[in-house]
């Protein structure tokens, strides 16, 4: 069966260009089905795309008879792309602020595809801070853009806010449907969260780690159709639908689950920030005040990431993390040598609003040829994104 893409129509009057992005999708052998909000359908009707694309055109599946709504959102699952073009200021506000009042919106929650929106509007609309923060929102969540350009608006003024050309909206798409499976059969074990290192049944030693990086990594291999399993510490987070989720606590724990599991994967990556010691003692039972003479020992704890790098298989690609407060290349280099890895992906714990315990992060990574690639601070999802374009490529080359 031929892939489908959903192609989501609002109601700008660029909706006619919505034809050729179509065409465009077809020419490159995919299916589409089209969904159109209500008010795109008073300016176009429904079935000139459903002529174009030989298939029903959905606008509100909630009229229909004999649960249509339910079946329409099945597609949500089977679609290998979803791009919205033209989308509205308030069709990219609602989709910010999960607002599922239609079925286009309604549809955009159960999707797990790639997911691709093409901004059309005026240059007033297009530049208020508002809609820019709802792109921003968005971003960060994973969902890219085609930026609108400049150019003669149907308000008869030129500015920003015109809908990039059919052909560039379909190069971008069918760039993600590509993403979309380019991990199709491999097997990818990430790890994510921190440790906790007990000293009797209810104290323990941690760290701020909120997992965020390891969960992002998730989402992103998952969204390449990659048999995901992501073992955590303990951390706020729902687990990612569709992965193998393996919830630890301990260093050991992890250990275990951990180096079980990676013979088999094609990546692993350690996004974990494992705890580098544990108590000498742990005792039975809680300790009183009385008995605590204000002295723990500790012992290190094993290095999990360099049991992985003693033990790689030759195909297989290993990342590895690095938090830094100083020197943060160097570090990340000598680490890089010292773990065996493929690739390491170094932050600065000490810059603000980034690394650990914050959404977004700012990393440079270095592959095992001392090739380093520096990001701008971005959302941990859009870094998630770079970093497995890293993998990909170390595992093109490796497969060579
Ligand atoms: N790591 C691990 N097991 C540990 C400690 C760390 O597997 N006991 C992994 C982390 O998941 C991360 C990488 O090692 O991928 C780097 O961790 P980091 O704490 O930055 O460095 P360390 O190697 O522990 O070195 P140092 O504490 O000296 O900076």
């Amino acid at each position: 069966m031929a892939e489908t893409v959903a192609l989501g129509v609002s109601s700008s009057v660029s909706i006619y260009k919505a034809c050729e992005v179509l065409r465009g999708f077809q020419k490159n052998g995919l299916e589409v089905r089209v969904l159109m909000t209500r008010n795109a359908s008073r300016m176009v009707a429904p079935l000139l795309f459903s002529a174009l694309a030989r298939t029903q055109t959905v606008v509100d599946p909630f009229a229909e008879e004999s649960g249509g709504s339910i079946a329409h959102i099945e597609l949500a699952r089977e679609i290998s792309l979803f791009c919205v073009a033209p989308a509205t200021a308030n069709v990219i506000a609602k989709m910010a602020r999960g607002v599922a009042d239609d079925f286009l919106t309604t549809f955009y929650l159960a999707v797990d595809a790639p997911v691709l929106v093409a901004p059309a509007m005026n240059e007033a609309m297009f530049l208020h801070p508002r809609t820019q923060a709802n792109i921003r929102a968005l971003k960060s969540a994973g969902v890219e853009f085609v930026e609108p350009g400049r150019g003669y608006l149907a308000c008869r003024a030129e500015g920003w806010g015109r809908l990039a050309d059919p052909e560039a909206i379909v190069a971008a798409g069918m760039a993600l449907v590509r993403r979309s499976r380019s991990l199709a059969g491999k097997r990818v074990l990430i790890s994510a969260g921190p440790t906790r290192e007990y000293l009797d049944p209810v104290r323990f030693l941690s760290n701020r780690s909120s997992g965020k990086m390891g969960f992002a990594l998730a989402a992103e291999a998952l969204s390449r159709s990659a048999e995901v399993t992501l073992v955590a510490g303990p951390t706020a987070l729902l687990p990612p639908f569709r992965a193998e989720f393996v919830p630890v606590e301990t260093g050991a724990e992890m250990e275990a689950a951990v180096g079980s599991r990676a013979k088999d994967a094609d990546i692993v990556i350690m996004a974990a920030a494992v705890c580098d010691f544990r108590f000498r003692e742990t005792a039975g039972r809680k300790l009183k005040k009385g008995e605590f003479d204000g002295r723990v020992e500790l012992a290190a704890a094993p290095d999990i990431l360099a049991g992985l790098g003693r033990a790689k298989r030759s195909d297989a690609v290993l990342v590895g993390f690095a938090a830094e407060t100083d020197r943060v290349e160097d570090n990340a280099r000598a680490k890089l040598r010292a773990k065996n890895l493929d690739l390491i992906v170094a932050n600065d714990v000490a810059a603000k609003g980034v690394g650990f315990d914050a959404e977004d992060n700012q990393v440079v990574m270095i592959d095992a040829d001392g090739r380093a690639v520096r990001t701008e601070r971005l959302s941990k999802r859009e870094i998630g994104r770079l970093i497995l374009d890293e993998v990909e490529a170390i595992l093109g080359r490796k497969s060579r």
